[in-house]
């Protein structure tokens, strides 16, 4: 086996799994006001940027040839309804209608989130309504009704993809129907069709202001001891018209990034999450890890698994190393 490890160059000939920069998704965190740039403590190097300086931002981005952008955004006001969410002048739609004007950002794929819980006063990913005993229940339907009025929103606005994060039921369905209603019938949905309920969420609940008030996100996001389930959800959400799925969190789910892709022929993205970010940037800073080699064999595994894209908060670094 060794002979074919003898050079740079012999292993490059014979290497089965590549990373490129045009399969890196970059998310930004797009926040009220100008010439905003506020760090978030717990993932160096990311930032909730306001439109002025995500457009700045976009533009490197471009220039570092990286796929595009996942979008996601801290509303002035957060309320009961996310009213901020649907907005017609809510804050990713501001920044998709100004990201759509700067012609440096043509080669960019533009995604937005579609999820509530940035815009909810109590962080769920849907509506709440009192259940049993001072319980809470997160409402299916009437969730569903608004993220399909938010994708749309977000579509005019110049989504070139709407990605919906929030695991409620039927959702795909539900958006598909009210992009086509709005002659909206060129617009892709990816659809984060297995997320489960992580741990390594949290960091991004510190950078989108979204951790829930009371309770978990366990009755819609899915039990992380569930494999079988994921491809149910993966079909599912194809049956309804999703054009591609997104899983999530990568590094700790890889044996369901394989799975699916045995089992599905659909373009498939991955999500390196916050918290997977968090822990390697950590060992970073303490000096225990190869910056450059951990982040890119990390990247590789994810690709590996059967990721055709990923969505990563090292876009940036890992492009400038390919
Ligand atoms: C919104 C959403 C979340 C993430 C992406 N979309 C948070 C959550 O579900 O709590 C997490 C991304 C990350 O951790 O980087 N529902």
């Amino acid at each position: 086996m060794r002979r074919l490890r003898r050079s740079e160059s012999m292993r490059a000939l014979v290497r089965e799994t590549r990373l490129h920069a045009g399969a890196l998704i970059y998310p930004l965190f797009i926040c009220p006001g100008e010439g905003v740039r506020r760090p978030i403590s717990s993932m160096p190097g990311v930032f909730n940027l306001s439109v002025d300086e995500a457009l700045q931002e976009a533009r490197d981005v471009a220039q570092l040839g990286l796929g595009g952008l996942l979008l996601f955004g801290l509303p002035e006001k957060k309320d009961e309804q996310a009213s901020g969410a649907w907005d017609e002048n809510g804050i990713v739609q501001q920044a998709l209608r100004a990201m759509k004007r700067d012609r440096a950002l043509d080669s960019l794929v533009l995604i937005a989130d579609v999820c509530l819980c940035e815009y909810t006063s109590h962080g769920h990913c849907g509506i709440v309504r009192p259940g049993e005993a001072g319980t809470h229940e997160i409402e299916n339907d009437s969730s569903v009704a608004l993220i399909a009025k938010t994708a749309a929103s977000l579509a005019r606005a110049g989504a070139d993809i709407v990605a919906p994060s929030d695991m409620m039921d039927g959702r795909v369905a539900a958006i598909r129907d009210s992009l086509d209603d709005e002659q909206l019938h060129d617009t892709p949905i990816l659809s984060y069709a297995s997320k489960f309920a992580s741990a390594f969420y949290g960091p991004f609940r510190e950078a989108a202001d979204s951790a829930p008030q009371f309770g978990d996100r366990r009755s819609y996001q899915m039990d992380g001891a569930n494999r079988r389930e994921a491809m149910r959800e993966i079909e599912l959400d194809l049956a309804e018209g999703a054009d591609m799925v997104l899983m999530k969190p990568a590094l700790p789910y890889l044996d369901i990034i394989r799975e699916a892709r045995d089992c599905f022929d659909v373009p498939l993205g991955a999500y390196q999450v916050s918290g997977e970010y968090a822990m390697l940037q950590a060992a970073f800073e303490r000096g225990w890890l190869d910056r450059d080699r951990a982040m890119l064999e990390s990247l590789l595994s994810i690709r590996r698994a059967g990721a055709d894209f990923i969505v990563t908060y090292f876009a940036k670094q890992a492009a400038r190393l390919l």
